[in-house]
């Protein structure tokens, strides 16, 4: 696991975060909460009335969410997370790392959304999908998705995009790179153009994001102990947007088959045992 998740080195998580909220409004989020409610009520046996959003960010999407059931939100980021409070005061919000953040208490739904990215190993991936799993109880549901694949990967694309707020405009433009295709990260470079009032201002920053095959994201839902179903949202492109999302359902707690008797109750019915336990007393 890498010592420091790679979202917490990005200026746009930091110094730039007041920015969130202007290049990627809270409205932009409603139809993809609506999309992940949708999945998760449809795949879970029981209603959900309390959802554990890992990487919640500026609680775009839990403005959404909330209306559905209790949230409650963990970003590693202090600003994203003083921007989800103001958006959402009625949510709980908690400072964590997804890969280790252990709350000592259970929800009806985990679901972790667009910051699952920032996962640049299978040690992180696989880190932060225990921490999903501890988090839930037997026969409940996990809701994730893949953004790239080395299949979908596009070295160079670049988008950009304008958005304007109480007097300043943001062009935010941002650039894929792929410095090495034999590793699991690649670069996303972003440029923000900021012009406040006439006054032009030019910031950059760079994120370190993950990229897996298919595969290996089930290979790692089952080794967290998932049982994962692939789901067809009808939404997956190849243009940068879902390529897949995952359910992983904490298995349902086995049964015993009646008639079974507990090891430790047929140690105790033992006649060696009784004859030693009624030769001491
Ligand atoms: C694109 S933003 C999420 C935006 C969010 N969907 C919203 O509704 O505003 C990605 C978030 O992932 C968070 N992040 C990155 N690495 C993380 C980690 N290891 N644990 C928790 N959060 C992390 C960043 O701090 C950032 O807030």
């Amino acid at each position: 696991m890498s010592r420091r998740a790679n979202g917490t080195r990005a200026r746009l998580y930091g110094d730039l975060a007041w920015t969130w909220p202007i290049i990627s409004p809270p409205e932009d989020y409603a139809g993809e909460a609506e999309a992940h409610w949708r999945i998760l009520e449809r795949d879970s046996r029981i209603p959900v009335r309390t959802l554990l959003h890992l990487g919640c960010g500026g609680g775009h999407l839990d403005h959404t969410l909330k209306r559905h059931c209790q949230v409650t939100g963990v970003d590693v980021s202090p600003t994203m997370l003083d921007l989800a409070r103001t958006l959402n005061p009625d949510v709980e919000y908690v400072q964590g790392d997804m890969r280790t953040v252990r709350l000592d208490r259970v929800f009806d739904a985990v679901l972790i959304a667009d910051s699952i990215s920032y996962m640049c190993t299978e040690a992180d991936l696989l880190a932060a999908f225990r921490t999903a799993f501890v988090h839930l109880p037997p026969d409940r549901v996990f809701l994730t998705y893949v953004e790239q694949t080395p299949d979908t990967f596009q070295e160079g694309r670049t988008t950009s995009t304008t958005h304007a707020r109480g007097g300043v405009e943001i062009t935010f433009v941002e650039n894929l790179h792929d410095p090495d295709p034999r590793d699991t990260t690649f670069e996303s470079r972003f440029l923000y153009l900021i012009r406040d009032r006439g006054q032009l201002k030019v910031e950059k920053d760079l994120h370190r994001c993950g990229v897996f095959p298919l595969a290996t994201w089930e290979r790692l839902l089952r080794k967290a102990r998932f049982e994962p179903l692939r789901v067809d949202t009808g939404e997956q492109d190849q243009e940068g947007g879902t390529v897949a999302t995952f359910v992983g359902r904490r298995p349902p707690t086995r049964a015993r088959p009646s008639g079974t008797v507990r090891p430790t109750a047929r140690r105790r019915t033992d006649p060696r045992q009784i004859a030693r336990h009624s030769r001491r007393s």
